[in-house]
C-alpha cells in the first residue's frame, strides 16, 4: 500500500514511458509523479534480460530514495525482463505494462492478435504467455520493431521515414490477418498516427498506457493533498528529452533533473 501522500515513480529507458505518464496524470490528477528516463542507456530492447534487470533495479533504487510509494515500470522490455525481480526486492507495489496490455487485447480481439515490441520483449514471449493465460485459443503473432524506438527518441514519429518503416514492419502482421494490434513498447504510441495510417480502421489498436493507468488508479488508496508535482529525471541528454517531452505532453517541462544511477 503506498505511503500517505507519497508520489508514484514511473520509469522507462527514455521518452516512451511518457505515454504511460500522460495517462496516469490524467487518471490521477491530484497525485505527484516522478518520471525517470534512462536516456544514457536507451535502448533496452536490444540488450539481454540480465542487463535490463540490472538497469531496472538501479532505476528503482533511485526512485525509492526519493520516497515513492508505488513503482510503475512504463517499459515493456523492463516489465518482461525484471518484473519478478522488482516485485521480490521492493517493499512497495510494482505495476508493469504487459498484463494490462494483454487484458485489453483479449477484450478486443476476435481471435488473432499481432504484437509489435522490442527484440527483448518478443524474445521473452511475454505477451503470448499473458494472452494465452487468459484465453489459450487466441492466436498471437509477435514481431520486433526496434527502429520505432529511435524514431520516437529522435522526434521523427510523423515523417515519411517512419511511415516507410511502419509499412515494412507491419506487412507480415497484416498478411497474417490480425484483427488487433498491441503496441507492445511504450515508445510506439508516439508513432500511433503513423501506424494507424498503415493498419487502417479495421484493426483495433491496443495501447497499454491507458489500461496501465486504470490498473494504477485501482491500486492507489491514498488521498493526496496540496498541489501535485511532476518531476522528470533523465540520465543523459536533458535538452533532447525536454524538447520531445514538451511536444508530446503539449506543455513545458519544469523540474527536469540530470541524475546518475
Ligand atoms: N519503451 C520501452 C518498451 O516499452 C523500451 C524501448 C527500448 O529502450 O528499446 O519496451
Amino acid at each position: 500500500m503506498p505511503k500517505s501522500h507519497s508520489s508514484i515513480g514511473i520509469f522507462d529507458s527514455g521518452v516512451g514511458g511518457l505515454t504511460v505518464f500522460r495517462e496516469i496524470a490524467r487518471a490521477l490528477p491530484h497525485h505527484s509523479l516522478i518520471y525517470l528516463g534512462d536516456s544514457a542507456r536507451v535502448p533496452y530492447g536490444t540488450k539481454s534480460a540480465e542487463t535490463v534487470t540490472r538497469y531496472s533495479l538501479q532505476a528503482a533504487a533511485h526512485l525509492i530514495d526519493r520516497g515513492i510509494g508505488m513503482l510503475v515500470i512504463a517499459c515493456n522490455t523492463a516489465t518482461a525482463a525484471a518484473l519478478p525481480a522488482l516485485q521480490a526486492s521492493l517493499k512497495i507495489p510494482v505495476i508493469g505494462v504487459v498484463e494490462p496490455g494483454a487484458r485489453a487485447a483479449v477484450a478486443r480481439t476476435r481471435g488473432r492478435v499481432g504484437v509489435i515490441a522490442t527484440e527483448g520483449t518478443v524474445r521473452s514471449q511475454a505477451y503470448t504467455k499473458a494472452i494465452r493465460l487468459i484465453d489459450p485459443k487466441i492466436e498471437v503473432i509477435e514481431s520486433a520493431a526496434p527502429l520505432f524506438v529511435s524514431l520516437a527518441e529522435e522526434g521523427w514519429a510523423n515523417t515519411h521515414v517512419a511511415r516507410e518503416v511502419a509499412e515494412i514492419y507491419l506487412e507480415p502482421l497484416l498478411d497474417a490477418n490480425i484483427d488487433t494490434l498491441v503496441l507492445g513498447c511504450t515508445h510506439y504510441p508516439i508513432l500511433r498516427g503513423t501506424i494507424e495510417q498503415v493498419t487502417g480502421d479495421k484493426i483495433a489498436i491496443v495501447d497499454s498506457a491507458e489500461t496501465t493507468a486504470s490498473f494504477v488508479k485501482d491500486a492507489v488508496h491514498d488521498k493526496p493533498s496540496g498541489t501535485p508535482k511532476h518531476q522528470f529525471l533523465v540520465t543523459d541528454a536533458e535538452e533532447r528529452f525536454r524538447r520531445i517531452a514538451s511536444d508530446f505532453l503539449e506543455r513545458e517541462i519544469e523540474h527536469l533533473e540530470l541524475v546518475t544511477l
